[in-house]
């Protein structure tokens, strides 16, 4: 009699199931036998009663309805992400934006907008979204320049000169108007839109909280004189001022704003235009293959290790063994300037590598562990892939999509199969 529940547990899991009269009988006879210690007042009776009534749900017991879960708000907009850039480490990137951003919210239509070249066959793992709207993928052509372009912006820290920050304007500006083409065919306006990057690591999911009417929201740290731009998320009114990057440029010539880096002509923009906007902690991270100087410090960049606990807010990264943990990471941190490269580094969010050189032997098996086992698969299956699977795979992403403007599945793997990797 000391624990009924426990007698309760032993039975064989197949015999509840097969019979909950079964289970009703035991649990009568239990509420009796407790009935009539009470009565007889031994012990502490009256605990016994209440410990079983609150394991044994007995409203569920009556009326097994299943619980139907409340459609969150989010789960009925209409939202379009813009997924832009070049795919270079997809197969390390492009699962944890599939789970992360595309599986997160049910109404939700991928844009894709990316530059042709050699690892554009790695965007075939796209090919498992729930929904594509549209998928581009186009040669890079050089775009003229325009002397309101040359007096607005500034070549000093893109390191494609001013051609280099056109290019991902049109990157981005492009996605809007694959948005626009799309809602004007099928006559509806998307409630948000989330703009994100092919090179984008995302170690946990983009959250309801980040979905702010009337405001535009960015990455937290990494500013560089102006607002992080590695990630946007807005309505659509205040998403189609952010990602207005060229059509805006004439409104920041006549503010006779000049010499803006990406950061800076991002920020002007909203500012001009009067958007509000707010930054936030986000889980992710930009893996890139640069190489930078360390310790870095004054302008320097910083490159936090996949690994690190986060949320790395957009930060650059790789797959390292850190050099620098703990007590380690605030020295460094304050060397840099706090309007420029500087992100939020307390709380040990952050552990950095020396990454002036290329990524170091062995990054693969730091990335399968920062991943886990089933978003790595991509990383192996992409690492052995033949010519056949690839025109396969990307075949199947041209089906699913509702609008493909790009080259063949051929030419596409050709290009990334045959020109030795
Ligand atoms: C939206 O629906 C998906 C499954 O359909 C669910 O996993 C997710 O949690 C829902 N999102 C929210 C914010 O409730
Ligand atoms: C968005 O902009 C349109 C046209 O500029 C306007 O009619 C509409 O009211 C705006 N919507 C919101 C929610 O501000
Ligand atoms: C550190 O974490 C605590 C608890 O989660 C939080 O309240 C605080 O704001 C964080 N500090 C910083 C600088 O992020």
């Amino acid at each position: 009699m000391r624990n009924p529940v426990k007698i309760l547990t032993r039975f064989p899991k197949r015999v509840l199931d097969l019979d909950w009269r079964l289970l009703l009988l035991i649990l009568f006879s239990l509420t009796l036998v407790a009935y009539v210690s009470l009565s007889s007042s031994s012990s502490s009776p009256t605990t016994l009663l209440v410990s079983v009534s609150n394991l044994i749900p007995f409203k569920s017991l009556i009326r097994a309805r299943p619980i139907q879960p409340k459609l969150h708000p989010l789960n009925r907009s209409r939202i379009a992400v813009c997924l832009v850039g070049g795919a270079r480490r997809f197969e390390l990137t492009g699962p944890s934006i599939l789970e992360r951003i595309l599986r997160v919210y049910e109404k939700s239509d991928l844009f894709l907008h990316s530059p042709l070249d050699s690892n554009s066959y790695k965007l075939m793992l796209l090919s498992d979204s729930p929904r594509i709207a549209s998928v581009k993928i186009f040669k890079p052509k050089r775009i003229p320049e325009t002397p309101q372009e040359l007096r607005v912006l500034t070549a000093h820290t893109s390191p494609n000169g001013i051609q280099g920050l056109l290019q991902y304007f049109n990157l981005v500006e492009g996605c809007l108007t694959m948005i626009k083409e799309y809602q004007e065919e099928h006559s509806f306006t998307y409630d948000w839109i989330i703009r994100t990057r092919v090179d984008g690591y995302w170690a946990g999911p983009l959250g309801p909280e980040n979905f702010i009417r009337g405001k535009y929201l960015v990455p937290a740290g990494s500013q560089y004189g102006g607002l992080n731009d590695r990630f946007g998320l807005g309505d659509y009114n205040t998403s189609v001022v952010a990602l207005s990057r060229l059509s805006l440029i004439p409104k920041l010539d006549s503010a006779k704003l000049t010499k803006l880096n990406s950061e800076a002509a991002f920020k002007a923009q909203l500012t001009t235009q009067n958007v509000d906007f707010v930054a936030k902690a986000l889980p992710f991270c930009i893996v890139t293959d640069r190489c930078y100087k360390f310790p870095p410090s004054g302008f320097g960049v910083p490159v936090a290790a996949m690994s690190s606990p986060g949320p790395l807010s957009g930060a650059k990264c790789r797959p390292c063994k850190p050099v620098c943990t703990g007590p380690c990471v605030g020295p460094v941190m304050n060397r840099l300037y706090r309007g420029w490269s500087w992100m939020e580094w307390r709380n040990n969010t952050i552990n950095l590598c020396d990454a002036h050189r290329e990524w170091e032997e062995g990054w693969q098996g730091l990335f399968d562990k920062v991943a886990g086992t089933r978003l790595a698969g991509a990383r192996k299956k992409v690492a052995t892939l033949s010519m056949d699977r690839c025109v396969q795979g990307i075949k199947k992403l041209r089906k699913q999509s509702a609008h493909w403007y790009g080259p063949t599945a051929q030419e596409i793997c050709r290009l990334g199969l045959e020109s030795g990797r």
